[in-house]
């Protein structure tokens, strides 16, 4: 297959024409694209599948139609974000790689065999690490970092509460914040605790069976996943404490649980305590960053399953599920038909952002 899509200029890829649950996901063969002067094109080996994706796979929260990613359906036609591959050429105004440079990074639409994405936008992969895990870090590594030290100023020797902590971003929180000299504490279901104690927490609670307030007095808490009331977070934390609010799959289609972030945002210039929500942005110096975490031995990938890319949908269902421990990475085979022939019908790049 890939003798016919380099001579072709055809490649496979996972399509999204509408929003919708994960079944709008089709295997269908595309246009490879073409890199703009200042854009790289990608061989993709691995591509992460990050909660941003399930996003815009469903078109939820209505926010983000207005925010320019597509008011009916997608702009985008390709999804994923984070990738991992090897540089196949680079545009123009490119300097910072060559033909045949390893890396990682984000993209646009990683599930497909060949991707673009600017140059700042991507690092060297570091060369301990396979392309799946390297797949696995790019959104949750940056946001778990940002959260971290940008948001919350984490110190040597402070007390994290990390809720959340087995799933993508907070298994790399947990890993970050422990080699950064925290006291880790790590909020997960029954199923995680293996998990995110190996990584690093000292402590775990079972959100099953416990409550988090009955363990009060926390530095530090980064609030990924469950969207506890902003009492509730705060009855946990010291009256000096941060609170970084990272996201939430509980907070509604219209706005995706946003008003709590700027309920913190309003409330906190009147605390003693600070209280700030998070968007995190993938940047070159983020990057850079999670590469020399991941040089240092301070940070693993925790991959949970990797999928052919013909069966990204079921990757995709599965984060969806809420119940994912660590990341799951769809891994691109070259050589591999999946049953798709030369007469396949090409459907044109579209409205790429
Ligand atoms: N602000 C930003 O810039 C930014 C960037 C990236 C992601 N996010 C957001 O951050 C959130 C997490 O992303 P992710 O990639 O880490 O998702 P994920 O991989 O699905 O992980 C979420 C984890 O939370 C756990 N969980 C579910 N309910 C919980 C509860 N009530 N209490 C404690 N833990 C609970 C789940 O496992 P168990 O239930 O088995 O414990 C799961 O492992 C998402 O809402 C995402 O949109 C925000």
């Amino acid at each position: 297959m890939s003798k016919v899509t380099d001579e072709s200029g055809i490649m496979q890829a996972i399509i999204q024409e509408r929003y919708g649950s994960a079944e709008v996901l089709e295997f269908r063969a595309v246009k490879k694209p073409t890199p703009q002067p200042d854009e790289v094109l990608i061989k993709v080996h691995a591509a992460g599948v990050d909660r941003g994706t399930w996003h815009l796979m469903e078109g939820k929260p209505y926010l983000l139609r207005i925010f320019g990613y597509g008011l009916r359906r997608p702009k985008v036609t390709i999804p994923g974000h984070d990738v991992a591959g090897i540089v196949e050429a680079v545009g123009t105004e490119v300097t910072k790689f060559n033909v045949g440079d390893v890396v990682f990074g984000t993209c646009r639409g990683s599930f497909a065999e060949y991707a673009v994405s600017k140059a700042p936008l991507l690092a060297l992969m570091p060369a301990k690490l396979t392309f799946d895990q390297a797949a696995a870090l790019p959104t949750s590594g940056v946001t778990a970092l940002k959260a971290l030290r940008d948001a919350g100023k984490l110190v040597s020797g402070q007390s994290v509460l990390i809720i959340g902590a087995s799933g993508g971003v907070g298994s790399l929180a947990v890993q970050i914040a422990t080699a950064a000299g925290a006291q880790v504490t790590g909020v997960c279901s029954t199923r995680g605790l293996e998990l995110v104690r190996s990584l690093g927490a000292e402590s775990v609670i079972d959100y099953t069976q416990q409550n988090i307030g009955e363990a009060a007095g926390y530095d530090l808490i980064l609030d990924i996943a469950g969207g506890r009331s902003l009492s509730e977070l705060r009855r946990a934390l010291k009256s000096s404490g941060t609170l970084v609010i990272v996201g939430t799959e509980s907070g509604g289609n219209l706005t995706g649980g946003i008003g709590r972030s700027l309920r913190a945002a309003l409330l906190s210039p009147w605390l003693s305590q600070r209280l700030t929500g998070l968007i995190a942005f993938n940047t070159e110096p983020a990057l850079q960053a999670i590469s020399e975490l991941v040089e240092n031995g301070a940070i693993v990938p925790s991959v949970e399953r990797s999928y052919p890319l013909a069966e990204a949908s079921e990757a995709v269902r599965h984060l969806a599920e809420g119940r994912t421990l660590g990341k799951v990475v769809v891994s691109v085979v070259r050589g591999v038909n999946h049953g798709m022939s030369r007469t396949v019908e090409v459907i044109p790049e579209r409205g790429i952002l």
